[in-house]
């Protein structure tokens, strides 16, 4: 079973409910978030975790792994959710855990990687699929899909329809192992 982590819009978590993945549950770092309300509307179990309401992140994060440990999941699908996982969280789900990330990485990691490649003038960006570490964007590659840069009024919108076709893809052949 799948755990998805979010903190936003959840565009990614709704193609991964339009593939009929088999979702657990759907955890938030932010209470109020779109992701939340596509999760109950596709009646999946969702659960806030803000980091306020714990002494530190490690606790957070141990409270997430426990809760999506009790609900089955044994692969975490990161989409859209905005912050670092520490090891606390990472120790449970040994090589089950996956992001999806607007760049070809290594280019462009962080939070502003569609606008940075813009920035950065290159011809190509792109979508990469990873397995989650502890650094920021720094897992092992699973797949990469390339997208032209012009035109740039559309990029956000390609690679956001690439997201969404190739996340649901590696996340049912990870399923399958
Ligand atoms: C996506 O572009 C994803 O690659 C990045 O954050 C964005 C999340 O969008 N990690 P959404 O919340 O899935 O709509």
């Amino acid at each position: 079973m799948i755990g998805v982590l979010v903190s936003g819009e959840g565009s990614n978590l709704q193609a991964l409910i339009d593939g009929c993945l088999p979702i657990a549950c759907v955890a938030s770092n932010k209470r109020g978030v779109r992701a939340l309300e596509r999760a109950e509307q596709a009646g999946i179990p969702v659960r806030v975790f803000e980091l306020a309401g714990y002494r530190d992140r490690d606790s957070r994060d141990r409270d997430i792994a426990d809760w999506l440990a009790l609900r089955g999941v044994d692969l975490v699908v990161l989409a859209g959710y905005m912050h670092l996982l520490t090891a606390a969280f990472l120790d449970r789900f040994p090589n089950r855990i996956v992001n999806v990330h607007p760049s070809l990485l290594p280019d462009f990691p962080g939070t502003s990687a569609i606008k940075d490649a813009l920035s950065a003038g290159v011809a190509m960006t792109g979508v990469t699929v990873h397995y989650v570490d502890e650094g920021v964007d720094s897992g092992t590659i699973i797949r990469q899909e390339p997208v032209a840069v012009e035109p740039r009024d559309t990029l956000a919108d390609r690679i956001h329809a690439v997201e969404h076709r190739i996340l649901p893809e590696v996340v049912r052949e990870l399923c399958a192992r």
